[in-house]
């Protein structure tokens, strides 16, 4: 078995649980979240950096990997791991997502994906095959199925065309996995609509992945309407396997993933809002941009132990964005990550302590939702 999970504690009146996941690349305490490292790097971090605040396992793309530097370039330098000198765990997007992002780029078929590359043009096709074959050159721990993530909003007709379609790319790419150092993730598609999420659980179910994700979400729909789908598919994924919810990392969708059963989180937003000059406090985001803050000499959130926190106030980082000094969007990343990584730690300890529903509500009375 290429991970393995375990389930240590099942929170007594919500679906949230606290796990560990075994990986080759280390073992991690699930709720966790993922930082996003596209291209082989989370922006403006070092992987010293990374460790130093916990993180433990980071999400990379096959679709920008595929188009630059190229698959086979990374294989040879040691596949990711050694590539980008990172030797915890890595999970790699399948690049149906990115792909289908593109728009008038590409066309579907039942084959695969047709596409032109956003960087130069060149034409391209994905398939399950491909995507998988991609995927196992680079080497990640866990590796997602080539799907199509149902946009928002989306008939019913073609949302059942498409997640059927999805279910058949997920047989594809389970036969085209040969590496047994890696897990093989499945991912539920269905749209908005209930009865095709049951039926891709189901058939997904079926096939016997290592763990689950859930795809299709935080795609424009309204967050009640998120929440909804959310709490009606997990339970149908098996209880001893982890799941995933893909392209989710706000910490109000956080505590609410997690509160229905999600082990794992993804998602851009820490990162790039850092560089937007936007930060997180227990409060609620806070634009450290502002003018407000030019004269404000105490730290982003003087609860926060990063580094960032325990040397550098809100004027000087202001100061940094407003010149554009590199080092201005490297503390407000440094802060980013540690806030939610560190928020993950605390859901997880509030679940291991049966008080899961009290920090719920503490959050909510806390945190400002803009
Ligand atoms: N990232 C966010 N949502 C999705 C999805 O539905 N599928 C894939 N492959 N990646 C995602
Ligand atoms: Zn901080």
């Amino acid at each position: 078995m290429a991970i393995t999970f375990e389930l240590i504690k099942q929170c007594s009146k919500t679906g949230a649980r606290a796990g560990r996941l075994y990986t080759p690349h280390g073992v991690f305490e699930t709720p966790i979240f993922m930082p996003v490292g596209t291209q082989a790097t989370v922006k403006a971090m070092s992987p010293d950096e990374l460790k130093a605040m916990g993180a433990g396992i980071i999400l990379s793309n096959t679709y920008h990997l595929y188009l630059r530097p190229g698959h086979e370039l990374v294989a040879e330098a040691g596949g990711l791991h050694g590539f980008m000198h990172w030797d915890r765990g890595i999970l790699t997007d399948s690049g149906g997502f990115q792909v289908f992002s593109l728009g008038p780029l590409r066309k579907i078929t039942e084959e695969g994906v047709a596409f032109r590359s956003h960087i130069d043009g060149s034409k391209h096709f994905l398939s399950p095959e491909k995507a998988t074959e991609i995927q196992m050159a680079l080497g990640a721990d866990i590796i997602m199925a080539f799907d199509e993530c149902v946009p928002y909003p989306a008939e019913y007709d073609y949302a059942k065309a498409s997640t059927e379609r999805t279910t058949r790319w997920a047989e594809r790419c389970k036969k085209a996995h040969t590496r047994k150092d890696q897990a093989l993730f499945g991912i539920v598609q269905g749209g908005m609509y209930k009865d095709l999420r049951a039926m891709s659980a189901r058939d997904l179910v079926a096939m016997d992945f290592p763990g689950y994700a859930v795809g299709g979400l935080s795609v424009g729909e309204p967050k009640p309407l998120m929440y909804e789908i959310l709490e009606y598919t997990v339970p149908l994924l098996p209880a001893n396997k982890p799941r995933y919810l893909m392209g989710v990392g706000t910490p109000d969708c956080l505590v609410e993933g997690v509160m229905y059963g999600i082990d794992m989180f993804d998602c851009v937003f820490p990162t790039r809002v850092a560089r937007n000059g936007t930060v997180m406090t227990s409060r609620g985001k806070l634009v450290v941009k502002n003018a407000e803050y030019a004269r404000d000499f105490r730290p982003i959130d003087p609860d926060c132990e990063c580094y960032t926190c325990r040397n550098f106030s809100r004027a000087y980082i202001r100061h940094l964005l407003k010149a554009e000094e590199i080092f201005g969007l490297r503390l407000t990343t440094i802060h980013n990550l540690h806030f939610l990584l560190n928020f993950m730690r605390n859901m997880r300890k509030a679940i291991l302590e049966d008080r899961f529903l009290a920090f719920r509500q503490e959050f909510r009375a806390q945190y400002q939702l803009h």
